[in-house]
């Protein structure tokens, strides 16, 4: 199974960015699922149902979340109605929707699990002890298991990589809106990936306005920050190739575009 995932998409310059390429990556991955995190879709916080259900149309099937799940209150309303929205598995017990989804490809069945960190971000349940929990469940369907941890800190990301080394098929950060360039198989066959990366605005502060978040670091007055609505656009991801009968990653591969490294087909 061939998996393209695409990193934060931020705005409305994400999510033309995605419309804008998703033909492209399609020819040149021909993935059999698309995967996005559209935690920051709608204005930099949180999703819509008509930005959602455009992503569906656009080709995307998965669709993960993070901190910002809930910041368009609208998604209490649609989240338990689609099996294609998942927000962090470990989220309390109250939250509405999912954190694990599955979605089905001639006859290979891949489950997709949405982790929140809990280290310089708000304290949630434990993330290693809900995976623990969710793979049970997903083993018994099978073992293609594709994991997005929304995560600050670079060591609990690479924690949760060795945690689940041999029984994730690919584990990939979020949150930081920066790509690292550390992808890998680990020994046990995960691909993994400290952060994908964002999707947007490719010459602002992590998808947000420049000069707003350079004048709260000056001053520590308090900002709103925008996304803004024009400029120049970059798209982050991942590409991982999944053996169907194993699970294990057999390729990784980073995707990064913008226009100091554009697309190549
Ligand atoms: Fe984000
Ligand atoms: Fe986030």
């Amino acid at each position: 199974m061939k998996i393209v995932f695409i990193g934060d998409i931020v705005g409305s310059l994400g999510r033309d960015m995605v419309y804008r390429y998703l033909p492209r990556l399609k020819r040149k991955y021909n993935p059999d699922v698309i995967i996005a995190n559209g935690e920051n879709a709608a204005a930099g916080r949180g999703i819509t149902k008509v930005i959602f259900d455009d992503m569906l149309r656009a080709g995307v099937d998965v669709v993960t979340m993070g901190n910002h799940t809930w910041d368009q209150k609208e998604i209490y309303d649609f989240i338990d109605e689609t099996d294609y929205l998942i927000r962090p598995a470990n989220f309390s017990d109250e939250a509405p929707g999912r954190g694990m989804t599955t979605i089905s490809r001639n006859g290979v069945t891949l489950s997709v699990i949405n982790l929140h960190g809990r280290t310089f971000l708000p304290p949630h349940g434990d993330p290693f002890a809900k995976i623990d929990e969710l793979l049970d469940e997903a083993h018994e369907i099978s073992p293609l298991v594709f994991v997005d941890f929304h995560a600050e800190a670079t060591s609990e990301k690479i924690a949760m990589g060795w945690h689940l080394d041999g029984r994730a098929s690919a584990v990939v950060g979020t949150h930081t809106h920066v790509q690292t360039a550390d992808e890998r198989i680990l020994p046990e066959g995960t691909a993994y990936l400290t952060d994908a990366g964002m999707t947007g605005p490719y010459d602002e502060i992590l998808g947000m306005k420049k000069e707003d978040v350079i004048y709260r670091f000056q001053t520590n007055m308090p900002v709103r920050f925008e996304v803004p609505k024009n400029g120049r656009v970059q798209l982050n991801g991942l590409y991982v190739e999944l053996d169907d009968k194993t699970g294990k990653a057999i390729h990784v591969e980073r995707i990064m575009i913008n226009d100091d490294k554009p697309f190549e087909s």
